[in-house]
This record gives structure tokens, C-alpha cells and sequence, in this order.
């Protein structure tokens, strides 16, 4: 760490802080803050608390690690670095379609993840126009369902994330949102902390803290555990080749793990402060924990009704909840941008306007998944549970398990061994839980999670 002191906010960043900045913004997103406590609450709350961060230890943080490896290695984008790769290690070229569904699931979490994020901006409006001021739960929930009922206003503002997210996207300036990630974590966390101590002061925290560290396994199904493993994968942003193209940019001498472990650490951080930020509210006003996507932002807002400087605060945070979506949303499109331009010549601007078109477009069908289409259902799944729960849950796990895979039963030991510059001792450890526990336990919770075998 002895070299972040001689860095500035206006200088150039040590290599190592790139890519900590740009892997946190890819991880930290409406996952952390939107998703993780509506899952969590969905799902039962401590057991599955505890299954989510067993899942990020001992499955997530080793094929996060092995991806980075992956990418420093190849040096190339995912769909040419598995090639590359498997050429390498004699392995079968197929391996590149590994590369491919990463581009593919990308572009397909960015068609809904725009839709939420356009919720978030929705909210900024809001709050900031002071709608909030002492509504009750009720009231908000109203706000809320309204809110969701219109497909127009959701379109506009589906369009309206999606449009920014393509601006900086066709301009290619991720190193001006490095500059912007190291200024927006800290006040992510900041507002954060504040809203924790808003809950302490409603008398309902102590209830909170045991509802999410209090783990009762009765209260898990066979799918919470299929949800826990793919938010893990989600949150991190692992499983799709981003971290891999991310890792092809990482010097030769600076620690995979240790970066790796930073990163993991403030994903996981953020979320279980977003968890402890409205749970106290959930309990205070005898809401629903299972209230569904709608719940951050039918919680906090009764906190913003009713704190001093109110529409300051819940402004602020629906504005940095938009900015942190916004610095993953730019980034998941990226394997895709980066595959058009490398195997089809395609300029950036072209790559993106075209796939920012097409997530548009697809978007639409998750607008109305929330109204017009609402009854509409495939496996019981609204369009939009049905995008999030391919992606997430099965097609981020199945990239990560062949990342695990190829990592350490194609990849040679040596290579692997030189690549991390671990002791020995901690070699074995990530060795272990990427060849072992973490392809076993993806199987065992496909097969068990989603009726594989019955
Ligand atoms: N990790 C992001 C979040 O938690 O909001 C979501 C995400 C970003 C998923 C980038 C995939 C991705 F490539």
C-alpha cells in the first residue's frame, strides 16, 4: 500500500489502483444496493445471508481470482484470450465460446439493469422535489406501484440510463471514471453509514442485526440456494470475461490475489451496509421483507420523509445509487464492444450505438414485464425474473465453472503458480477451492437448486 500515498486524484494511477477502481465499479451496483436486500428478503433473510457469503468465500473470491489469471495472462479480450489460451495449453479451441457467452450475457443483464437504473434516476427526482415528506409505508408503497404501472415514465427513463451508459461507452473514457469510482465509493459508503445510524435511531436495529446474522435454514428452498450462488457471481461481475478483459490490463508484478481480495471485500461490504440500512426501517413500520425489486425504494424513502435534511440526504443517495449502476452498466457491455471492434473491425462508436440499440429495444420487454405484461409468465417468471434468472443464476455460474475449470485442470500448475506469485501454502488454498470446491459445489447446487435430477 506504501504506493498509494504518492498518487493524486488528478495524477496517474499505479496500475494496481486502475484496476481496483475499475473492477469496484463494475462490482459495485445496483447489485449491492438494489438487489442483495430484496433477495435476502425474499429468501428468508440470515440463512441465506450466510449461504451468500459462503458462496462469495469459497466459490466467488477463487474463480475471481483464477479469472483475473486468466485475462493477465492472454492479454487479450475474452473471446480471443480463450483461444489464445487453449492454443497455449493444448487444450480444445471450443473454449472460446466461453468468451462468446460472456459477451452475450453481458449485453442481456445490460437490457434490465438499465430499466432499474432508470428507477434509480426516477428517484433522484423525487427526492429531490421533497415527494417523500412524511409518507408513510402505505403511501410509499402507492408511490411505488404508480411509479411501476407507468410504462411510459419507465420507458423514459430506461431510455435516459441507457443513453448515458452509451455516451461514455462510444467515448471509450473509462480512465475519467476511475477518477470519478475513487470519489464515489467513499460517499456510497459514507451515506451509507448515515442511513445504518438513521436505522440505530429507530429502535428497531437489534431486530435488523438478527434478521440478517440470524440464520433459520428452515426458511431456505432449493432455489434460494441457486439465488445466492448467482448473486454471488453477479455482484462480483465474474463469470462473463469483464474481470478476464479488466485482468489483461494488470501489470506483471502487481498481486492477483491481494487486488482480487479488495475488491471482493468492499462489494461485500457495501451490500450487507445497504441490508442494515433499510431492514431497520422494514421492521419500524411493519413492512414486508419480501416486498420484491420494489423494496429499497419503498423503504428509505419513509427515512427521508422524516430525517432532518431529508430531501439532501435521500437526493444524494438515489444520485449516487444512479452513479454506481452507472459505472457497472458502462462496464458490462464492454466484452461485447471489445469483440465487435476486435473481430468485426466495427469503430466503438458503431459497436455501441448498435448493442446500446439492442439492449434498448430488448429493454422495452422488461418495461412491460412490470405492467401491461405483468401476467404474462414463462416458469411462473415475469420477462424480467426470467432475464435476471437465466443470466445471474445459471449462465454467470456456467462461465464461472469453466473458468474454474480451465484454470486449474487445462491450465498447467506452472503457469498458474508463476501467474499468482502466491506462497506456496496459499497456492494450495486457492488450488484447492478452484478445482475442487468451487466446480462441485456450482454442480451440486445446479443439480440440487434447479431439479436437474427430478
Ligand atoms: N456487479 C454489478 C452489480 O452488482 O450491480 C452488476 C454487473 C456489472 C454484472 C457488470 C455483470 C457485469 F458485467
Amino acid at each position: 500500500m506504501s504506493q498509494t500515498k504518492r498518487i493524486s486524484i488528478h495524477g496517474q494511477w499505479s496500475s494496481r489502483w486502475a484496476f481496483i477502481l475499475a473492477a469496484t465499479g463494475a462490482a459495485v451496483g445496483l447489485g449491492n444496493i438494489w438487489k442483495f436486500p430484496y433477495i435476502m428478503g425474499q429468501n428468508g433473510g440470515g440463512a441465506f445471508v450466510m449461504l451468500y457469503l459462503a458462496c462469495i468465500l469459497l466459490v466467488a473470491t477463487p474463480i475471481f481470482i483464477a479469472e483475473v489469471m486468466l485475462g493477465r495472462r492472454a492479454r487479450r479480450s475474452p473471446v480471443q484470450g480463450m483461444a489464445v489460451l487453449a492454443e497455449e495449453e493444448s487444450a480444445a479451441p471450443a473454449w472460446k465460446y466461453l468468451g462468446w457467452m460472456g459477451v452475450v450475457a453481458g449485453f442481456l443483464i445490460l437490457s434490465y439493469y438499465s430499466v432499474i437504473m432508470g428507477w434509480a434516476m426516477a428517484y433522484v427526482e423525487r427526492a429531490m422535489t421533497g415527494s417523500f415528506h412524511g409518507l408513510d409505508g402505505a403511501a410509499l408503497k402507492s408511490m411505488f406501484e404508480a411509479f411501476k404501472a407507468d410504462p411510459m415514465e419507465l420507458l423514459f427513463w430506461h431510455s435516459l440510463a441507457m443513453l448515458i451508459t452509451m455516451l461514455v461507452v462510444v467515448r471509450g473514457v473509462r480512465a475519467g471514471l476511475e477518477a470519478f469510482t475513487v470519489l464515489l465509493m467513499p460517499a456510497l459508503f459514507v451515506i451509507l453509514l448515515l442511513l445504518v445510524g438513521y436505522g440505530m435511531s429507530t429502535g428497531h436495529f437489534v431486530e435488523a442485526f438478527s434478521y440478517m446474522f440470524t440464520p433459520d435454514f428452515s426458511k431456505l428452498t432449493a432455489n434460494s440456494v441457486v439465488v445466492a450462488l448467482g448473486h454471488s457471481f453477479f455482484t462480483l461481475s465474474i463469470g462473463m470475461g469483464l474481470i478476464m478483459a479488466y485482468g489483461s490490463y494488470m501489470p506483471e508484478k502487481v498481486s492477483i490475489t491481494q487486488t482480487a481480495l479488495f475488491v471482493v471485500a468492499a462489494d461485500t461490504t457495501i451490500a450487507l451496509l445497504a441490508g442494515l440500512a433499510i431492514y431497520p426501517v422494514v421492521f419500524a413500520n411493519g413492512l414486508e421483507p419480501a416486498a420484491g425489486p420494489g423494496l429499497v425504494f419503498q423503504t428509505l424513502p419513509i427515512a427521508f420523509g422524516q430525517m432532518p435534511l431529508g430531501v439532501l440526504v435521500g437526493t444524494l443517495f438515489f444520485a449516487l445509487l444512479t452513479l454506481a449502476a452507472w459505472t457497472s452498466s458502462i462496464s458490462m457491455i464492454e466484452p461485447a464492444v471489445a469483440h465487435l471492434v476486435e473481430k468485426r473491425g466495427w469503430t466503438r462508436v458503431k459497436a455501441g450505438i448498435w448493442l446500446g440499440l439492442g439492449a434498448w429495444l430488448l429493454g422495452i420487454a422488461s418495461v412491460l414485464s412490470f405492467n401491461y405484461w405483468n401476467e404474462f409468465k414463462m416458469f411462473g417468471k415475469t420477462f424480467f425474473e426470467l432475464l435476471d434468472f437465466t443470466t445471474s443464476n445459471i449462465m454467470l455460474p456456467l462461465g464461472g465453472l469453466l473458468i474454474a475449470i480451465f484454470a486449474t485442470w487445462m491450465m498447467r500448475r506452472e503457469t498458474s503458480f508463476a501467474e499468482l506469485g502466491l506462497s506456496p501454502r496459499m497456492y494450495a488454498v486457492w488450488r484447492a477451492l478452484t478445482r475442487y470446491v468451487a466446480p462441485l459445489g456450482i454442480v451440486i447446487i445446479f443439480v440440487y437448486g434447479l431439479g436437474l435430477l427430478g
